[in-house]
């Protein structure tokens, strides 16, 4: 496997958007799915896949405490392009047992809390999402926090055992924002107040200029600030 992702690797390396994704077609995936959070990145990537019509499916993780904003621009984008996007909840148990027992704001206690949190309603909905996928496609960049650094264009992912694919890893936020100004791609208002990368309500705050991009994530926290989606590992 190792050396097919090198192969992968060398061969996408450079290649503009528009290239990447015809390359892609030269390989054998079969069931290919991109992951939005309606980031920045991710309305590139839902840009580029859905103004080509390009056979990839896009799907949301709804957590169920997401921005009203995020809402809006989920709403404005599906209606721009006219196009589904596939969302997935948490089980309706694991909520309200963890209601139940914890409260609304479990997230806030502990680390541990969070990442219970966070498993809940992120990455066990994921799971599901990505059965039968065959190729992982994401918005994440390396420059986005140090655990990202090294993020390469194609990994194996061994928490779910895939291969997966970061298209603009290697993009600035400058080009990131140049590509959406260009293209008129909706984008979340909370832009445009401070907030750079945007995850839960409860758990995601504007940044200040100088400070970290991944910051305003679960801010409360010294920890490496990750859910669980992506492993450091895989990042
Ligand atoms: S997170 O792990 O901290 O939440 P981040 O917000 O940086 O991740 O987003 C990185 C990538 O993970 C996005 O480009 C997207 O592919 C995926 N992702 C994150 N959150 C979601 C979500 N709620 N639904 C679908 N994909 C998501
Ligand atoms: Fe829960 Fe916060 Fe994680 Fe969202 S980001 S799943 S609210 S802990």
């Amino acid at each position: 496997m190792e050396e097919y992702i090198t192969h992968l690797n060398k061969k996408f390396k450079g290649l503009h958007l528009e290239e990447a994704f015809e390359a892609l077609a030269s390989e054998n995936f079969k069931n290919l799915a991109f992951s939005t959070s309606f980031g920045l990145e991710d309305q590139v990537l839902t840009h580029h896949i859905f103004s080509r019509k390009l056979p990839i499916e896009v799907f949301t993780l709804d957590t169920g405490r997401l921005f009203e904003e995020t809402y809006e621009v989920f709403h404005t984008t599906q209606k721009k392009y006219n196009t589904p996007i596939v969302t997935y909840f948490p089980e309706a148990k694991d909520i309200e047992q963890l209601l139940a027992a914890k409260g609304p704001f479990s997230f806030y206690n502990s680390v541990e809390d969070r990442k219970e949190c966070c498993h809940l309603r992120k990455v066990k909905p994921l799971q599901r999402s990505l059965q039968g996928v065959d190729l992982w496609i994401t918005g994440l960049r390396a420059e986005q926090s140090n655990a990202r650094q090294k993020l390469r264009l194609f990994q194996y992912d061994d928490a779910f055992g895939l291969i997966k694919f970061n298209p603009l890893a290697h993009w600035t936020l400058e080009a990131v924002e140049t590509y959406i100004k260009d293209h008129k791609v909706p984008q979340n208002k909370l832009h445009q107040k401070g907030y750079v990368s945007i995850g839960c309500a409860p758990c995601t705050r504007a940044i200040t200029p100088g400070e970290d991009l991944r910051a305003g994530r679960w801010w409360w926290e010294t920890s490496k600030k990750e859910c669980g989606l992506h492993l450091p590992a895989n990042a």
